[in-house]
């Protein structure tokens, strides 16, 4: 399983490489909810997925959270069919949930420049949670517009162009269920 034959609804693109397999990420998906677990003693406790890109991961991995919480979700943009962050990030859903007094968990996908979960951050912060952190199943480090440290991160990402576990080119390649890079 290392490609995937060209097709033409994929606009051309096709997977390079695997760069994370599945029983790589269920083993640290595993590992980030040990991880939140026993972070969270407790109190009420959100956990904020960032939608479209992290709805596969955060399915995974609050279920392997081992103490009460809740799931909202945010729907937050700002690629549209390009590859490159626009740095214009629209809100297109903001959680119903009050999030006062919570523990609140933002769940990503990956961060990239950091755009989007800076802009988030100063947006839920004015919502008075009792704490606010980032999860990210994958970081690039080269986020120099986020100014906040991410308390849980699954992998250090390679600087190429990620598609799978819920992350697109396009809007395709979310299903695969291992990450890849395009050719
Ligand atoms: C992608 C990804 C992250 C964000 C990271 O979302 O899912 O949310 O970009 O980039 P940044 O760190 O440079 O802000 P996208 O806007 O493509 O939407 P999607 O989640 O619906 O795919």
């Amino acid at each position: 399983m290392t490609s995937i034959p060209a097709d033409p609804r994929l606009m051309g693109r096709a997977v390079k490489r695997i760069v994370f397999d599945q029983q790589q990420i269920a083993d640290r998906v595993a590992a980030l909810g040990r991880e939140i677990t026993a972070a969270y003693p407790d109190g009420d406790l959100l956990m904020l997925v960032l939608l479209k890109g992290g709805f596969v991961f955060a399915a995974d991995l609050v279920r392997q959270v081992g103490r009460p919480l809740q799931v909202d979700f945010i729907v937050a943009t700002s690629y549209g069919a390009g590859q490159v962050s626009s740095g214009n990030v629209r809100l297109l859903y903001d959680p119903e949930t009050n999030l006062e007094g919570k523990h609140v968990l933002l769940v990503e996908d990956i961060v990239d420049s950091g755009r989007t979960l800076q802009k988030l951050m100063e947006l839920m912060q004015t919502r008075r949670p009792a704490s606010l952190a980032i999860c990210t199943l994958m970081h690039k480090h080269i986020a120099e517009h986020l100014q906040h440290t991410v308390k849980f991160v699954g992998f250090e990402a390679p600087s190429e162009f990620l598609v799978g576990y819920g992350l697109d080119h396009a809007e395709h390649f979310r299903h695969l269920p291992y990450i890849a890079s395009l050719a």
